[in-house]
């Protein structure tokens, strides 16, 4: 049977064993999907001895998407744009890697919400993994603005710098949080790494625009700080990262086996589970 997994370090707490089985089990897809706690100092020879044994693919979570990035013969071009890989398919002709992650917060965005990003004013908070690897479905999307914000204002520039030259088309603009004073958007993203510290990021008041929505990479029960944050400076859809989970899942699995499985009744599963906990 063909064989997938997820690896990383911690991993007991992963969901993706889970979100790929319903998804084999939904498309008939007969293969196997379990979790690798990747050893910190032996990526390369795991994957490789995973990979000998059966192994099609990998997802592949913290610490090692730099190291499946440089361990992947061939990137797709998001893979390379985001510097960062978090999906592994073994061909015949060596491992492709590829990043989802962008695309699946995409498809959070546009299906699962139906909140259009096209001609929109964007802000995606944080210049770290997260936000580079969402910058390029980001900007495929043609909003009318983007905007990068950081803690740290010298990463946000050199994070827009290095795509500009990419998409001339769409406004980017980068700076720290303050800057962003008197500023509106319709559309604010969550990609640093605050909640883990139980925080949001210090945003002046008043960012969101009639109608906005915030949108958090994390997830957990109820709001997160950030959203938190938001839902009392007037924004008036919120959305945290579960969706995004999910459908950078799905992209894995369609890349994998060629087939797009449904997110809506896994994400509907997830969603009830993390309510009850
Ligand atoms: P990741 O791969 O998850 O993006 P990272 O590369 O360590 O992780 O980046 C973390 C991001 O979260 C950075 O943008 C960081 O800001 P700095 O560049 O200034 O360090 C941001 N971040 C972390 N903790 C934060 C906090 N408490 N408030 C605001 N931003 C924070």
């Amino acid at each position: 049977m063909d064989r997938y997994a997820v690896i990383g370090n911690p991993i007991a707490h992963s969901k993706s064993p889970l979100i790929h089985a319903a998804y084999a089990r939904q498309t008939g897809q007969e293969l196997s999907y379990e979790a690798i706690l990747g050893p910190l100092d032996g990526f390369a020879a795991t994957v490789a001895a995973f990979r000998a044994d059966c192994g099609r693919g990998m997802n592949v979570t913290v610490p090692f998407k730099l190291e499946a990035h440089a361990l992947a013969d061939r990137l797709t071009p998001r893979a390379a744009a985001a510097g960062a890989v978090n999906t592994l398919a073994f061909g015949a002709d060596g491992i492709l890697g590829d990043n989802t992650d962008g695309a699946g917060l995409v498809r959070d965005i546009t299906v699962n919400l139906g909140s259009v990003l096209a001609g929109q004013r964007v802000l995606l908070l944080g210049a770290g993994g997260a936000a580079r690897g969402a910058l390029l479905p980001l900007l495929a999307e043609q909003p009318a603005t983007l905007t990068i914000a950081n803690r740290t204002e010298s990463k946000a520039i050199a994070l827009a710098e290095g795509f500009r030259q990419q998409h001339p088309d769409v406004a980017l603009d980068a700076c720290g949080f303050a800057a962003l004073a008197g500023r509106r958007f319709d559309v604010v993203i969550n990609a640093t790494a605050a909640s883990l510290a139980d925080e949001a990021p210090p945003l002046p008041a008043g960012l969101y625009a009639d109608g906005a929505l915030a949108y958090d990479m994390m997830y957990g029960r109820g709001d997160t700080p950030f959203l938190a944050a938001a839902r009392s400076d007037g924004a008036a859809r919120l959305a945290d990262g579960l969706g995004m989970l999910v459908e950078q899942a799905a992209e894995s699995f369609l890349l994998w086996r060629g087939v797009r499985p449904d997110t809506a009744p896994v994400l509907a599963e997830l969603r009830a589970q993390l309510a009850a906990r």
